[in-house]
């Protein structure tokens, strides 16, 4: 008799989108830009911005109750609970506490990940490892955040990129030796700390040249960020595939970090895959970090995008810097 291997599927999607929508006429007002500017280089067209009060568990909580009614399990079934976020109400306690007194999963262990856009990847992969290994049943895996929290809105170089926004998705044991998770990889290289940061969010005090502390605000070299992105999350990508046997013709949706279109482009055209088969909504959005891919699969998933069988990558990158791609045969 054989047994067929534990691994994960997804059992519930969800997603949560603050009603307020900042679009580029509006930043046109703002900082010296254009919508024709904005939407050639990065495709972003609008993005939404949280109210005074609503804070990232908020978002969190709202997208994971979401994927909790779509697996049709109840709060107390969930074993762990893994927020991806660079936005948390507070270090602690956790979005993830919060989360679970929300929901009232009373048996959930809470952890926040502190991975910025890779956070919801590297949730997921923790969720696949704990279920492969038999610990755990079900695990509640959330990408949250509210950017506008952290962006200097007189930085036309940062300002024009970044949503809030949450997305959620419940990872479930799944007795199979062909679908579910495949593979997974996760990546990061500590060298280029400069690239993206956050100063001031810590322990560390950054000050400018007259000793006075400066905010706390995204910093970027989007240049450099771009090529980064562009040869991690291709390569990644690749790894993933090949760990499960498969190749990029093989790929029926890629679901990658929404960070510019051009980038998204650039991984597309690495992997030879036509736009058909990648998922693209940054449009609506911006780059809502750890949130992007959630809210993606959220979406893929309620436009019919992803059907039994069907191969997919979900592919991440962002500050550290940090990576990650996970590929699954949809269940
Ligand atoms: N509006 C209008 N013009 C702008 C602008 C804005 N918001 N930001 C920059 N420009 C100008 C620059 O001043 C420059 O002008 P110049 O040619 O007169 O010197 C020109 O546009 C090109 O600037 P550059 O920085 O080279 O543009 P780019 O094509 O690299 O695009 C980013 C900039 C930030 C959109 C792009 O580098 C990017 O997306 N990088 C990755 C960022 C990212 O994804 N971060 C998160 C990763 S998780």
């Amino acid at each position: 008799m054989s047994v067929r291997k534990i691994t994960a599927n997804i059992s519930g999607v969800g997603k949560a989108l603050p009603e307020k929508r900042l679009t580029n006429a509006d930043l046109e007002k703002m900082v010296d830009t254009s919508d024709a500017w904005i939407s050639q280089r990065v495709g972003i067209k609008e993005r939404r911005i949280a109210a005074p009060g609503e804070y990232t568990s908020h978002l969190a909580a709202r997208a994971a109750a979401e994927a909790l009614k779509m697996s049709g399990l109840t709060a107390d079934q969930i074993d762990l609970i893994l927020v991806g976020t660079s936005t948390p109400d507070t270090v602690y306690p956790s979005v993830a506490c919060l989360v679970q007194k929300e929901l009232g999963a009373s048996h959930a262990g809470v952890l926040d990940i502190s991975a910025a856009c890779s956070g919801f990847v590297y949730g997921a992969s923790l969720a696949w490892g704990m279920i492969k290994a038999g610990l755990m049943k079900h695990v509640l895996v959330i990408g949250a955040e509210v950017n506008s929290s952290i962006i200097n809105w007189k930085d036309r170089d940062t300002c024009i990129l970044f949503g809030d926004g949450a997305g959620a998705a419940i990872f479930s044991a799944h007795h199979s030796d062909t679908d579910g998770v495949l593979a997974m990889k996760l990546g990061g290289d500590g060298n280029y700390t400069d690239l993206l940061s956050l100063p001031n969010s810590g322990c560390r005090v950054f000050t400018d040249a007259d000793g006075v502390q400066t905010g706390r605000f995204t910093t970027m070299q989007g240049n450099e960020v771009f090529k980064q992105a562009v040869r991690n999350m291709a390569e990644c990508a690749v790894y993933v595939l090949d760990r499960a046997g498969l190749t990029s013709k093989e790929v029926d949706l890629l679901i990658p970090h929404q960070a510019n279109t051009r980038i998204i482009d650039a991984v597309a055209k690495r992997l030879d895959l036509p736009s058909e088969k990648v998922f693209v909504n940054i449009a609506n959005y911006g780059n809502t970090s750890a949130a992007t891919i959630p809210i993606a699969l959220c979406e893929a998933v309620e436009q019919g995008r992803l059907n039994t069988g069907d191969v997919l990558v979900i592919d991440a990158f962002g500050a550290g810097l940090t990576w990650g791609a996970l590929v699954m045969r949809w269940v």
